[in-house]
């Protein structure tokens, strides 16, 4: 099959203009990926031992409030009730998150109203003047108050950054959320769920088109494969949701992002914690969180009774080696970036950035789906159709 397109990357970016182009123009669309499946990120497996479904690269909620995504992504999935909280183990206790009328009245063993926690709050937040702030240190404390600060922010946010927090900038954080009701839902989001036969099979059904061509384990840079950089940009229309940095040979300087490393184990007991996501903000901890996969399907009775899986997960600065999970944005990054979409714009015409690797920037899946629906309608379908 000749390729009318080729996208580079099986992420819900480059799936999702893929499948639009193969189902609404009726086009033949080959898709790249280096790694072994589909997906991108949002790829998971069964557990061999447990078959408990386990998201590879980090744990992933779906929510959005953009109803041409919700009604778009149930085109390949239904969802199901699942609504996403999550707990946080501070010295020993267990306080809900994100920090509520809940976490205030159990952290000073008190009975606010929502009024007075709401005075408390702010008295303790005068101690820096938000005008005044330096690093992300007086940031928070100048929007929640040192208590709290001190309690579930400044050691996590340390454990995720590997620096201490008075030596990270103040724009990391542009808002805490603080809820003055005992709501401990994590998204506000019209629509939240999960895919009922997990993430995987949503992804294979947008990827099993007779159009769709996916080849796997296929590097873009890799000369010795006929889907390369240089027998292809100019030849044929070209979707690019890879690192852009890479893309221009790290021209520009290389971009920073953080990474994340899973230590995964299976153990005896048919449920270690009672929730998906339990925090960990103290520094005596050296992991930032513990998810426990059974948790996201409740629903599924097949799970075992007796066994459940776990991960923990621990943050730190990338290398061009590992996986770039969020970008860190330093004022030389942002630099950069303005040097690539230069570059960019110096590419032919039907060479299209997409994604989050492809942008620098962090994106939720359902913002993932959405810019490459309005890429899909704004760009690549007129370009087919002029
Ligand atoms: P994605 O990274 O998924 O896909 C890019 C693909 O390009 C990859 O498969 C990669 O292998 C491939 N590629 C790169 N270079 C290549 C090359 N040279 N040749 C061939 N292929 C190449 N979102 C959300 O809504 N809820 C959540 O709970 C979470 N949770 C979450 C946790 C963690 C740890 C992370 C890092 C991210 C999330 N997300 C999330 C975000 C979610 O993962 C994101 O929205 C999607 O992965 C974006 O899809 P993309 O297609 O842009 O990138």
């Amino acid at each position: 099959m000749s390729a009318d397109l080729l996208v580079v990357g099986s992420g819900f970016f480059g799936l999702t203009v893929a499948e639009r182009v193969a189902e609404d123009l009726g086009l033949n669309v080959t898709v790249i990926d280096q790694r072994s499946h589909v997906g991108g990120n949002a790829y998971s497996a069964p557990e061999p031992e447990t078959g408990i479904e386990v998201h590879q690269y980090g744990a992933h909620l779906f929510h959005t409030s953009n109803e041409p995504v919700w009604e778009y992504v149930n085109r390949f999935t239904s969802f199901t009730n699942y609504q996403h909280r999550v707990y946080s183990t501070h010295k020993g206790e267990v306080y809900p998150l994100p920090i509520n009328l809940g976490t205030i009245n159990q952290f000073f063993r008190a009975a606010y109203s929502p009024s007075e926690a709401r005075a408390l709050i702010a008295e303790q937040a005068r101690e820096v003047s938000a005008s005044g702030v330096s690093n992300l240190e007086e940031k928070a404390i100048s929007l929640i108050g040192r208590p709290l600060y001190e309690a579930f922010i400044r050691d996590y946010t340390a454990k995720q950054w590997q620096t201490p927090v008075d030596q990270l900038p103040a724009d990391i954080i542009s808002r805490l959320p603080v809820r003055y009701t005992y709501d401990n839902r994590y998204f506000n989001d019209t629509h939240e769920g999960l895919p009922v036969d997990g993430y995987t099979a949503w992804i294979e059904r947008m990827a099993d088109h007779p159009r769709i061509n996916v080849v796997l384990s296929t590097d873009y840079f890799d000369e010795s494969q006929p889907f390369n950089k240089k027998s292809t940009v100019g030849q044929i229309p070209i979707v690019y949701t890879g690192p852009v940095d890479r893309y221009f040979g790290y021209e520009g300087g290389a971009l920073s992002w953080r990474t994340l490393d899973f230590e995964q184990e299976v153990l005896n007991t048919g449920d270690y914690q009672g929730i998906a996501v339990m925090n960990y903000p103290d520094s005596s901890v050296p992991y930032t969180r513990i998810h426990e996969f059974r948790h996201f399907h409740p629903e599924r009775d097949y799970y075992p009774t007796d066994k459940t899986v776990v991960v923990r997960e621990f943050s730190r600065f990338a290398t061009r080696d590992d996986e770039p999970y969020y970008p860190v944005n330093t004022p030389g990054d942002r630099q950069s970036l303005l040097g690539y979409r230069e570059m960019q714009d110096a590419e032919p015409d039907n060479v299209w950035f997409g994604g989050r690797l492809g942008t620098y920037q962090y994106l939720d899946m359902h913002m993932a789906i959405g810019s490459a629906l309005s890429l899909y309608s704004n760009k690549i379908k007129p370009y087919f159709q002029r």
